[in-house]
């Protein structure tokens, strides 16, 4: 039996493809800077039987309607928003993810923004950059307190609960908000749930790890921010289209809330006029959440076994439903 084609959107560092080029022909587009121009994925799908995804790139009807042997999509995030499952049902392909593997790392970033933030980490830097650093002063660059505030937690997930344990050791009481009640965070953590109301009335801290989907669409909007403590700093992980960025522009100029710190944006990738990357109150970083070269190459590698379970007749390792 002839090997399946995989085609692969971005390039990929060559020796974590040689592990599957027994199992596969390997097609990619050979640039890892740069996404592959959409009629160029539509035009290689024609021939493939797996594609490993971005997500940057949009899956769904245009796509397998241009895809007759396409049986099988590995998603290379956790997130999976890129991807219409009800045409992937339709059209009888399935889908993986990368859960678990990108857990501590996402969370591990999490943290780093919340404490960029909060004690104005990338300001300062800019400051030395700048030249402007004269003299010490008791008030210079004082920024907020991690330890002992209080943590919100909105999307008490497996990254949610990671972060968690995390504000733990700072000694941060923490609420969360979930669709669902998380008992071991509550038994492990002592974190408490609450209200999605509650939780922007009483956190110093709100983190969303939310994901995407019609229910969370631009669930941070004026409201939202209206209903958080002026003191309060939002940092987002979770993804970009959940927050209406123009209140959230709104609510940081008129100084409804602190500061912000964001991995994720409505539109990525941003420029450097975006508004809210005009504020010296918000670190913008470029939808880096798990990414580590470690956790990256995980990541890899769990997709590519999910293309190889899929083609051996196992079941897939993460599948997305
Ligand atoms: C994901 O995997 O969904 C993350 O957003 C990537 O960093």
């Amino acid at each position: 039996m002839s090997k399946p084609n995989i085609y692969v959107s971005r390039q990929l560092p060559d020796y974590l493809l040689e592990p599957y080029r027994n199992d596969f022909n390997i097609n990619m587009w050979p640039k890892d800077d740069e996404p592959v121009p959409r009629d160029v994925l539509l035009a290689e799908v024609k021939e493939a039987d797996g594609l490993l995804s971005m997500l940057s790139d949009g899956v769904n009807e245009e796509l397998f309607e241009q895809a007759p042997n396409l049986k099988v999509v590995a998603n290379l995030a956790v997130g999976y928003d890129n991807i219409n499952l009800e045409d992937a049902k339709k059209y009888d392909v399935a889908i993986t993810n990368t859960p678990d593997v990108l857990t501590e790392t996402t969370a591990d970033l999490a943290f780093g923004l919340l404490m960029a933030t909060g004690r104005r980490l990338v300001e300062s830097m800019e400051y030395i950059r700048e030249d402007k650093w004269q003299d010490w002063s008791p008030f210079l660059l004082a920024g907020k307190d991690i330890h002992h505030q209080t943590i919100g937690i909105v999307g008490m997930g497996r990254i949610g609960s990671a972060v968690a344990r995390r504000a733990k050791g700072f000694n941060m009481p923490i609420l969360y908000h979930n669709r669902s009640r998380n008992m071991e965070v509550e038994e492990e953590l002592g974190a408490k749930y609450v209200s999605f109301e509650e939780l922007l009335e009483k956190a110093d801290y709100v983190v969303s790890l939310v994901p995407f989907s019609a229910e969370t669409k631009e669930i941070f909007n004026a409201d939202a921010f209206n209903k958080m403590k002026e003191s309060a700093i939002f940092i987002n992980a979770g993804r970009g289209q959940t927050v209406d960025e123009e209140a959230l522009y709104e609510a940081l100029v008129k100084k409804e809330i602190s500061a912000a710190g964001l991995d994720v944006f409505k539109q990525e990738p941003i420029r450097k006029d975006h508004p809210l990357m005009t504020l010296d109150n918000v670190v913008c970083l470029p939808h880096i959440g798990s990414a580590s070269v470690k956790t990256r190459e995980e990541m890899i590698k769990l997709c590519f076994d999910n293309l190889k379970n899929h083609f051996d007749g196992k079941a897939l390792l993460t599948e997305v439903k």
